[in-house]
């Protein structure tokens, strides 16, 4: 893991092409929490290598602040991955967090990547160790999710890439990661929740992909919601419009925060004065699942810059 990225917020993640010098420029002055300089399916082929440059160069030039700083490169079942590797851990600076591996199959490829970065790292001498983002965008990496989330303790998050799966799933869809209104509930429900409980049970952060549906934030809006509510970190932006939806909703809220302080100081009365376990809290009972659930709002307002009221 990194030491410096694993517990930064993560709700607003960028995804920037990595083959366009101008929104490469572009992207220091965007508010995302995480950026991710691509080399993936936002670059063409015929661009793929031209990008490793541009993408260095970036890194190496340009003042990221204290955002999370990560490559995308493409996956192990192409013929760029090794050299994409290779090429961006050799040459950038140490300014470089992290590198994000699409589309993983199985615990075995992320493994493959980390051998990779040590023996990097061990030759050039880099001093920060570089960390892994892992997405979940294929049925057979779904499948193994729980063994890809334990394969190395360079992962700092789990991802669920929702335009890969829906293509992989041959659903008959032709935007994936969107609302389908003839579907009767939430058609990724069960995707949702099985990568969430795959990463935090290896205390990772989960994110949730893009919604392509750029220009409707109402939608983006209603489809984080879903996300959300069941406790991912945050989601990929694809525009500075999706950014500032996102680090507003996956910000907790005043009330929240503060409510939450709230209790935690009246548990600890309780436990640590009073010597009880469960205490009344105004008219609901409280005990250590609710100091848990509060640490919960506490630190996610906190990562985001909030203080009690
Ligand atoms: C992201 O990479 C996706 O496929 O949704
Ligand atoms: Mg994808």
């Amino acid at each position: 893991m990194s030491e410096r990225t694993r517990h930064l917020p993560r709700r607003a993640c960028l995804s920037i092409p990595g083959s366009s010098e101008k929104m490469l420029a572009k992207g220091p002055n965007i508010p995302a929490d995480m950026v991710f300089l691509d080399l993936e399916d936002s670059v063409a082929p015929k661009e793929k290598e031209a990008a490793r440059d541009l993408v260095v160069k970036a890194i190496n030039e340009q003042d990221w602040g204290e955002t999370v700083l990560c490559v995308r490169v493409n996956a192990w079942d192409t013929r760029w991955t090794y050299r994409d590797v290779i090429h961006i851990v050799e040459n950038a600076s140490d300014r470089l967090d992290e590198i994000m591996l699409p589309k993983v199959q199985s615990a075995a490829e992320v493994v493959a990547l980390d051998l990779l970065l040590t023996q990097i790292e061990a030759s050039t001498g880099r001093r920060s160790r570089v960390g892994i983002e892992a997405q979940i965008e294929t049925t057979r990496g779904l499948i193994n999710v729980e063994e890809i989330c334990a394969a190395s303790t360079r992962l700092e998050t789990i991802i669920f890439g929702p335009a890969d799966f829906a293509a992989s799933m041959e659903m008959p869809v032709l935007t994936g990661g969107v609302q389908i209104p003839e579907y009767p509930g939430d058609h990724f429900h069960y995707v949702f929740s099985k990568i969430l409980m795959a990463g935090r049970a290896n205390g990772l952060q989960v994110i949730d992909g893009p919604y392509l549906k750029i220009r409707d934030l109402e939608g983006l809006r209603d489809f984080t919601q879903r996300t959300k509510t069941l406790g991912y970190d945050g989601k990929w932006a694809l525009h500075p419009d999706q950014v500032t939806v996102l680090n507003e909703m996956f910000t907790p809220t005043q009330e929240q925060f503060d409510r939450a302080h709230a209790i935690l100081d009246a548990y600890r009365v309780a436990t640590e004065d009073e010597g009880k376990g469960a205490v009344m809290f105004g008219d609901e009972m409280i005990d250590e699942a609710s100091r848990k659930m509060a640490i919960k709002f506490v630190t996610r307002g906190e990562r985001a810059g909030m203080a009690k009221s």
